[in-house]
């Protein structure tokens, strides 16, 4: 179908799911064991009821924000996704220059398929950027790939900490991995079994033996912010903020690694509150993002005004670039902009300070 038959993000899946090739699909959309995690992820949002408010003259609402410092024209950004090459042949540059051109900035995967440099030379003037980072069992390698990224102008490090071993994707794993030309990280062990999917392919590097004493030897190495990506309770929160990471992402990795945990946005009332408790929130120094099944600007307002500074948006992104490539991507952020406009309007709130944790109400949200 012609790209403006697509109304809003879930068509990109229904287009993406038509025409990408088995593996493809399989890799993009798949999630662990029985994939509850991964519905809920979008069902938690729709456990959540706006209140909103009248009479605020909303002719000029403004979504734009501040993460992490850096302007962004939405309280979104494109998380970390490896393999782009599997939906397009342009890979992840897909994303770059959609993101250069509207305002968005992007997370850099790791197990990206276009090379890092590639990415950042696709990106225009002073283009933001952050680095998702799995971490190798030798350290020399993610301490090269951590300084290349600063060194290069990246401004935030996202490490990746519900990924000590891959959860068992099996749509996926039923898929025999071909290489496609990409995950240039991977490409240092050769012992790996291709017989099991894309993903188990491409991450046995990834070291189980990460702990809270590296945080530490994180900072020594980088100036850049560090966030902890995959914090799924106020526990792990509150060591973050005591280790003095800059914030943590909200995250069950798409319901791809451990099936029946909580979704991000059902997990940060308690987080919210517990921070807050302790005076960790609000907190200019930690921030707080959620992904996981935003598919909505309406999802983002939810989590905007339950405390996040932004929501990761992953699959809807790949989708649109997997079958209409950059312009698809541009098409879903000029569908969210559309979004936004109209419900900041229906809510009454003017910019994103004004939506504040009284336009939701979340008392059916842990009720399953
Ligand atoms: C991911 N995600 C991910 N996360 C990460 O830290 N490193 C990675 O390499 C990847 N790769 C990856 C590939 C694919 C195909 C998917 C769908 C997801 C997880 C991602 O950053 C994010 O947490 C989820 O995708 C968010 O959920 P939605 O937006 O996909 O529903």
């Amino acid at each position: 179908p012609p790209l403006d038959e697509c109304l809003n993000l879930h068509d990109f899946e229904a287009v993406a799911k038509a025409t990408l090739p088995d593996k493809a699909w399989a890799y993009y959309s798949s999630a662990a064991d029985d994939e509850i995690t991964h519905r809920d992820n979008r069902a938690a949002f729709q456990r959540i009821w706006f209140r909103p408010r009248i009479l605020r003259d909303v002719t000029r609402v403004d979504w734009s924000t501040m993460i992490l410092g850096h302007k962004s024209s939405m309280p979104v950004y494109i998380t970390a996704t490896a393999l782009g090459k599997l939906g397009h042949p342009d890979g992840e540059l897909n994303l770059t220059r959609a993101a250069g051109k509207h305002g968005v900035i992007q997370m850099i995967p790791t197990l990206a398929s276009c090379s890092f440099d590639e990415i950042i030379d696709a990106g225009v003037q002073d283009q933001v950027f952050f680095m998702q980072l799995y971490v190798n069992k030798d350290r020399a390698k993610t301490k090269k790939i951590v300084q290349h990224a600063e060194k290069r102008g990246v401004k935030a490090l996202f490490i990746t900490v519900d990924a000590p071993q891959l959860g068992r994707r099996e749509k996926d794993m039923r898929m025999k991995f071909e290489d496609v030309g990409a995950a240039v990280q991977a490409k240092s062990d050769d012992k790996v079994d291709r017989n099991q999917g894309a993903a188990r392919a491409i991450s046995s590097f990834i070291d189980p033996g990460l702990s809270w004493n590296d945080i530490p030897w994180f900072r020594s190495i980088t100036k850049m912010p560090i966030i902890l990506k995959g914090v799924q309770c106020w526990e792990d929160a509150v060591l973050a903020a005591e280790a003095g990471c800059d914030g943590i992402v909200l995250s069950n990795h798409g319901g791809r690694q451990l099936d029946t945990t909580r979704s991000g946005i059902e997990i940060l009332p308690e987080v919210v509150d517990e921070l807050r408790k302790r005076g960790l929130f609000p907190n200019p120094k930690f921030s707080i993002f959620v992904d996981g099944g935003v598919r909505r600007a309406t999802d983002v307002l939810k989590a905007v005004a339950l405390g996040a500074t932004a929501v990761g948006v992953g699959r809807a992104f790949i989708y649109a670039f997997s079958a209409y490539g950059q312009e698809g991507v541009e098409k879903a952020v000029n569908i969210l902009n559309d979004e936004f406009e109209m419900n900041m309007r229906l809510i009454g709130a003017r910019n994103i300070s004004e939506v504040v944790p009284s336009l939701v109400d979340t008392s059916s949200l842990s009720l399953h």
